[in-house]
């Protein structure tokens, strides 16, 4: 009784491991189907019209987005990294295109102001749409923090395999929103020692898990390694 109440756990377990269940923190709210989809070699993200003037922080979380496609050739973790895709990866449709746009009567500010809003008022939720069809994929949000947070999550959608770029579980509809406003890291740096581009390679980890407070530990009473140059 108990053992076959447990390999039906395992089970349900297993079935509900699907490849898009990869995202780290899982969305709220997930619909996949079971198809494939490749993503362009000229596969591009562009601004619907209400965005004429993009803050340059979008801009730049756009190119480094696109640049992340190309070179990060994960292979699925799976025995065979994915070879097992190939077949349907390679008749599957092609996306060439996603599209960002704010909702209705949002207004326009960069990411770097609506992180620094009070917790209460940050809007990080966004929808993310990827239809099997090749037809645009989109995020909406009411916030470019939203359209940031969306971007991060299309990114965890796609794998390599020999050189083509797919993704499984297509058609795949995402409403995501933080189940906790706060979402902390603690580093400290007074009682030990990390080279800047650690601590830069800390903070962009930090993004792609979506978590938002640097608690930065610099001094302590054991140790002051700060300059403060106005004050030495
Ligand atoms: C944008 O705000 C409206 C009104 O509060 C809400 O209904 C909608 O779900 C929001 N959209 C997203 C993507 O959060």
């Amino acid at each position: 009784m108990t053992k076959t109440f447990f390999s039906l756990l395992a089970a349900v377990f297993l079935a509900s491991v699907t490849p898009t269940h990869a995202l780290w923190p899982q969305p709220r709210n997930l619909q996949a189907g079971s198809g494939a989809l490749q993503l362009s070699n000229g596969f591009d993200i562009s601004f619907a019209g209400s965005l004429n003037s993009v803050p340059s922080d979008l801009r730049d979380a756009v190119s480094r987005t696109k640049q992340f496609l190309k070179n990060d050739k994960l292979g699925r973790l799976v025995v065979d990294r994915g070879q097992s895709d190939k077949a349907s990866a390679q008749k599957a449709k092609s996306l060439s295109k996603l599209t960002l746009s704010l909702e209705k009567g949002a207004t326009l500010k960069s990411i770097t102001d609506e992180a620094q809003k009070p917790i209460e008022s940050r809007d990080e939720a966004y929808t993310l749409t990827v239809p099997a069809d090749g037809s645009a994929a989109t995020i909406t949000a009411n916030s470019t923090l939203g359209l940031f947070r969306g971007l991060t999550t299309f990114t965890q959608l796609w794998y390599e395999v020999d050189g083509m770029t797919y993704a499984l579980d297509v058609p795949i509809s995402i409403q995501d929103s933080p189940a906790y406003p706060y979402r902390g890291f603690m580093l400290d740096t007074a009682r030990n020692f990390f080279p800047v581009s650690d601590i830069k390679r800390t903070l962009d980890a930090m993004s792609l898990a979506k978590i938002n407070q640097f608690h930065w530990h610099v001094v302590d009473s054991q140790s002051f390694p700060l300059q403060v140059p106005w004050l030495p």
